[in-house]
């Protein structure tokens, strides 16, 4: 199948590993209910796609053949995609469920979303454009005569939301997701995929001294780092559950010394390059649980981990230098840290602070 897409968008549909993932967890959940049907092996993703194709069409709205009745019929099955983008995995959806809804914010990839489906001729996909975390769900149902807070389980069968980035932090997953609650009663009688994230935090001794991404190629060069001491999970969700938008936490490392040849000669750290010993920032890694069963990494275009800065750290007491940026281990022993790490999930990476208390 062809995708009109924007730049952004043709990048995702590009990163085969984050859609091998989510496919293999369509069709896990799909097969729950034993309606698979068989993906077309033909109707491959064409990659070599950008907004440019379509200029002169980008107003336009492209209408679905036939609109979708979203009315739930006895043994149809029916997929939400929030957060759709292009629709990628609105089609692989299309193959296992008898109907599907994707709803995105973006107006200009809703249109093209549109414009993919209808020439491939998949009439068992709507789109809509809106901000999934205020929309009004029971308008897409037939609901008078019901509670609103049941919605989801009566009327859908799975609920794909890959509205996801590193620890959540810039993208409205949290947020949508919490809107979803409210039209949720027995959380038993529907499916969410991906159905959680674990976020995992390992005390580095990091090249720059600001927030960054360890992701080549939107986010310049590779950043050098090294990492000091075992990861440690500081954060578990279940996208089921209601969850607070903000994460506080303390989260204890375990520092080794600092062992390895990575070259410190252009870190924008200003560092004594003599200790053997340094830790000046965290790296954060989020790994999706797209079903119980499939765990994901990150991937090129999937949560590239995150290093956060540690810059208060003359609170801890270990080191000779009152104005040093970093940890000096002088004994070269082990040495347990605990350090607060604050943000606001959806609130944008401005929202993150860190600080060492003990
Ligand atoms: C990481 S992209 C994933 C796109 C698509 N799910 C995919 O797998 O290719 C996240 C998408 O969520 C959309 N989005 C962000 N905030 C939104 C909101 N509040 N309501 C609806 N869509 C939103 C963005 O426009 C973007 O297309």
């Amino acid at each position: 199948m062809k995708f009109y897409t924007t730049t952004y968008h043709s990048d995702l549909i590009k990163d085969t590993n984050r859609l091998s993932a989510f496919l293999e967890g369509i069709i896990e959940v799909s097969n729950t209910f034993n309606n698979f049907k068989n993906i077309d092996k033909n109707n491959k993703i064409n990659e070599n796609i950008n907004e440019n194709e379509d200029k002169n069409n980008e107003n336009n709205i492209f209408n679905l053949k036939n609109k979708i009745n979203f009315e739930k019929k006895k043994n149809s099955r029916i997929a939400l995609d929030i957060g759709c983008g292009s629709g990628v995995l609105s089609y692989f959806a299309s193959k296992c469920f008898d109907s599907v809804l994707g709803i995105d914010i973006d107006e200009k990839i809703i249109n093209y979303a549109k414009k993919s489906f209808f020439n491939a001729e998949i009439e068992n996909v709507s789109f809509i454009n809106d901000d999934a975390s205020s929309y009004d769900f029971s308008k897409l149902f037939n609901v008078s005569n019901l509670d609103n807070d049941s919605i989801f389980e009566k009327f859908t069968d799975l609920i794909i939301c890959e509205m996801l980035d590193t620890a959540l932090i810039n993208e409205e997953e949290i947020p949508v997701l919490n809107n979803i609650q409210k039209y949720l009663k027995n959380k038993d009688n529907v499916k969410i995929l991906p159905k959680g994230i674990i976020n995992v935090a390992e005390p580095v001794f990091m090249e720059k001294d600001y927030i960054n991404y360890e992701d080549e190629e939107f986010h310049g060069n590779k950043p050098q780092y090294e990492i000091l001491g075992g990861p440690v999970k500081y954060l578990e969700l279940n996208f089921l559950d209601n969850i607070d938008p903000a994460v506080e936490t303390v989260i204890n490392f375990n520092l080794n010394d600092f062992s390895s040849n990575v070259n410190t000669d252009n870190f924008d750290n200003n560092m004594n390059k003599d200790l053997k010993s340094h830790f000046n920032g965290i790296k954060i890694t989020t790994f999706t649980l797209i079903t119980d069963n499939i765990l994901c990494g990150p991937t090129p275009m999937f949560n590239p981990p995150l290093f956060v800065p540690v810059p208060n750290i003359n609170t801890v007491n270990e080191t000779n230098n009152s104005n040093s940026n970093y940890i000096k281990n002088e004994k070269k022993h082990e040495k347990n840290i605990s350090l607060k790490l604050e943000y606001l999930m959806g609130g944008g990476v401005e929202t993150i602070k860190t600080k060492i208390i003990n």
